[in-house]
């Protein structure tokens, strides 16, 4: 009997401790810079510092990942942004990207920074 108690508190840290490791590894980790490129696509890929925006600059997780019930934890956008055949309402994928991308640049430029906007500055051959 009293063997088996000290069974218990001895395996139940060690039980605990693999449940956490394995919500760890289970975890999307931010990537520090990205290649975005929909399969298929015609232009250059665009280069996308993630970490420059998201730890930098310091641009919430939700402005980009904006439908997620954990924006840390984000579904590709292509999971909602078709590539053709547009849902109502719903911007198709390379105008969802653009919108969101393009908008910020360009009042990043007028406050007199700089930050890419023209096709050929993120479409980089
Ligand atoms: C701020 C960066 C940015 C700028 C500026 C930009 N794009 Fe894009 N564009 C993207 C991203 C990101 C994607 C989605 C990833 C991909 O597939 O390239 C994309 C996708 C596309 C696609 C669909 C994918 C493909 O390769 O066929 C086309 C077409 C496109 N852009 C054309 C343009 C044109 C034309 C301009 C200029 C009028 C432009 N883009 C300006 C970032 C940009
Ligand atoms: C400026 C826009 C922007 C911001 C801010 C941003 N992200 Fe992202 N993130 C993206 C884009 C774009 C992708 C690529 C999505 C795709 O390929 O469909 C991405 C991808 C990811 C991925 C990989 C997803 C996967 O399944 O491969 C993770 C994880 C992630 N972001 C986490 C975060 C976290 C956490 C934050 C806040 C600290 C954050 N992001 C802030 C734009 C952003
Ligand atoms: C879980 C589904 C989902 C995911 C994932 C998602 N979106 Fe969206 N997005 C939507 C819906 C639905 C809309 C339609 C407008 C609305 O309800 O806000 C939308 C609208 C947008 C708009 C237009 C907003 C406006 O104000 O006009 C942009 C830009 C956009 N998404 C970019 C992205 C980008 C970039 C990603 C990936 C980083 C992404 N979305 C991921 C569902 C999603
Ligand atoms: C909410 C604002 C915001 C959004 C959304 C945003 N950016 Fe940016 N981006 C910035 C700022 C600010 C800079 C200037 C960074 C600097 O100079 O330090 C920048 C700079 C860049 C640069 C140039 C980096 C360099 O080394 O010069 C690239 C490439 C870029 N962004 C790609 C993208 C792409 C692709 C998207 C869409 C997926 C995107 N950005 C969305 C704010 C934004």
């Amino acid at each position: 009997m009293k063997s088996r108690i000290t069974h218990v508190f001895l395996f139940f840290p060690i039980f605990l401790f693999l449940v956490l490791a394995l919500s760890v590894f289970a975890q999307k980790k931010a990537p520090e810079v990205m290649t975005l490129k929909v399969e298929g696509g015609k232009l250059a890929p665009v280069p996308f510092p993630h970490a420059l925006h998201a730890e930098k600059h310091k641009i919430q997780c939700s402005k980009c990942h904006h439908k997620e019930p954990d924006p840390t934890q984000p579904e590709l956008c292509i999971k909602c942004h078709p590539v053709k055949d547009a849902k109502e309402g719903v911007p198709l994928f390379k105008d969802a990207y653009h919108k969101l991308c393009i908008d910020c640049h360009k009042e990043v430029v007028a406050k007199g920074n700089k930050a890419p906007t023209k096709c050929t500055e993120c479409h980089k051959k």
